[in-house]
C-alpha cells in the first residue's frame, strides 16, 4: 500500500474541526495501517481563537485541552504565533488545508477566498464549509484539477453520511434524474418536538442547544440551508447548474402547532423536503417546501435531527440513504472521508 504524509491546516477550529481532531487522534494507528495515512497538523488559524504554526507538527492533545479550557491558541507553548488565515494557507508547509471556518451562503466568503488561495498554491482543500461548494463547486474543482490538487466537500451535504460519495463513487456509472430528502436537521428535530407538543420555541432552543443549528438558526428554520444542499446536490450530482434564484423556498415558521395535529388526524407528518428534478426539456424544477407526507413515505419516518436522501435512478429505481445531518464528530467524519478519498485518487493518479 502507498503512503501518504499529510500536513493539515485548519482555517477555522471549531466544533467540527475539533471533532475530527478526536477522531483521527482515536484512530491514528489504524489510519496508519489500514490506509496508509500518516497525519501531521503544523498550523491552525482561527479568527476567534488565534493562529498557531509549528513546522514539525502540534501536539494536537495539547491543542484540544487549550481550546477545551477556553485558551487562546496562541498559549501553545512552541512555535510561531499570528499568522491570518492567508499567511496560514501560503506561508506554511502545510499541503492540505481543511476550511471550516463560518459558513455564508449567499457570498460563499471569507471561505471562498481560502479555498481559491489555496488551491492556486498547489494545496489541497477539503472543507465542510457549504457557502463556496454553493457558490462555486465547480469552477472550485475545475482550478483544482489544473492544479493537480483534490477539493473535496463531501460534509457540506448530510455531514459525514455520504451522500456525495454514495453518488460519485458508489453509483457510478448510473443516471440520478431526480433527488428529494429531508437535508435540514434542525426543521427536523423541530417538528418532531412540536408533534410531542412542544411550542416551536422551546423546541428551536433545544435544537440550538444540542448544537444542531447554525450560528444563526435563521438559516435552517427558513429552508436557507437546505437550499443550499439543493444548490450543491443539483449541480453535482445532476450536473445541472442552478443558483439560490432559481429555486422556490419556503421555512417551517409558518407551520402551527394547529397544522400538525391536523396533519396527525390525517395520518401524514409534516417535513422541510428539498427537491430537484431534471425536467424533459433538461431544465431543473427545484424547491425547498414543507410538505404534509403519509406516514407510508419513508421519509415520513425519518425521526429527529437525522437526514435522508432518495436518488431517483435509472438503474435502480429510489436508492436512499438516512443518516446524521449534523454534529461534531459526524461532519469531522466528513473530513475523514475526503482526507481518505484525497489519498485514494492522489495515489491512482500517480500510477496513471
Ligand atoms: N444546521 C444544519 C442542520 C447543520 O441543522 O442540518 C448541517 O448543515
Amino acid at each position: 500500500m502507498n503512503q501518504m504524509n499529510v500536513n493539515i491546516a485548519f482555517i477555522g477550529y471549531g466544533t467540527v474541526a475539533q471533532g475530527f481532531t478526536e477522531i483521527i487522534l482515536e484512530k491514528e494507528k489504524k489510519l496508519h495501517e489500514l490506509y496508509g495515512l500518516t497525519i501531521k497538523v503544523v498550523a491552525i488559524s482561527d479568527i476567534m481563537k488565534g493562529s498557531v504554526y509549528e513546522e514539525n507538527g502540534l501536539n494536537m492533545r495539547d491543542i484540544l485541552s487549550l481550546v477545551k479550557n477556553g485558551k487562546s491558541l496562541e498559549d501553545y507553548p512552541a512555535g510561531v504565533i499570528g499568522l491570518n488565515s492567508l499567511e496560514t494557507i501560503t506561508k506554511t508547509n502545510a499541503d492540505t488545508i481543511l476550511e471550516v471556518s463560518y459558513t455564508d451562503i449567499i457570498t460563499g466568503e471569507p471561505a471562498l477566498t481560502h479555498i481559491r488561495t489555496a488551491l492556486r498554491a498547489g494545496k489541497n482543500v477539503i472543507s465542510t464549509n457549504k457557502g463556496p461548494a454553493v457558490k462555486q463547486a465547480d469552477q472550485l474543482l475545475k482550478i483544482a484539477k489544473k492544479n493537480k490538487v483534490y477539493y473535496g466537500f463531501e460534509g457540506t451535504v448530510l455531514s459525514g453520511t455520504p451522500a456525495l460519495n454514495l453518488a460519485q463513487y458508489a453509483l457510478s456509472g448510473i443516471d440520478i434524474t431526480e433527488f428529494r430528502g429531508i437535508l435540514n436537521g434542525t426543521t427536523n428535530y423541530i417538528l418532531a418536538r412540536m408533534e410531542e407538543g412542544m411550542p416551536y420555541e422551546e423546541a428551536l432552543e433545544k435544537a440550538q442547544k444540542l448544537g444542531y443549528a447554525e450560528a444563526d438558526p435563521t438559516g435552517d428554520i427558513e429552508g436557507l440551508d437546505a437550499l443550499g444542499k439543493v444548490i450543491i446536490l443539483t449541480n453535482v450530482v445532476l450536473r445541472k447548474k442552478i443558483a439560490l434564484s432559481d429555486v422556490k423556498r419556503q421555512g417551517i415558521t409558518n407551520i402551527s402547532m394547529n397544522d400538525i395535529k391536523k396533519a396527525q388526524k390525517q395520518g401524514r407528518k409534516w417535513k422541510l423536503i428539498g427537491r430537484a428534478k431534471i425536467q424533459k426539456d433538461g431544465s431543473v424544477l427545484a424547491s425547498v417546501l414543507p410538505e404534509k407526507l403519509p406516514l407510508s413515505d419513508p421519509l415520513a419516518n425519518v425521526h429527529e435531527a437525522a437526514n435522508a436522501l432518495t436518488f431517483i435512478t435509472d438503474e435502480l429505481g429510489p436508492v436512499t440513504i438516512i443518516g446524521p445531518g449534523a454534529g461534531r464528530r459526524e461532519t469531522g467524519f466528513a473530513l475523514l472521508i475526503d482526507l481518505i478519498n484525497m489519498k485514494n485518487h492522489i495515489s491512482f493518479d500517480s500510477h496513471n
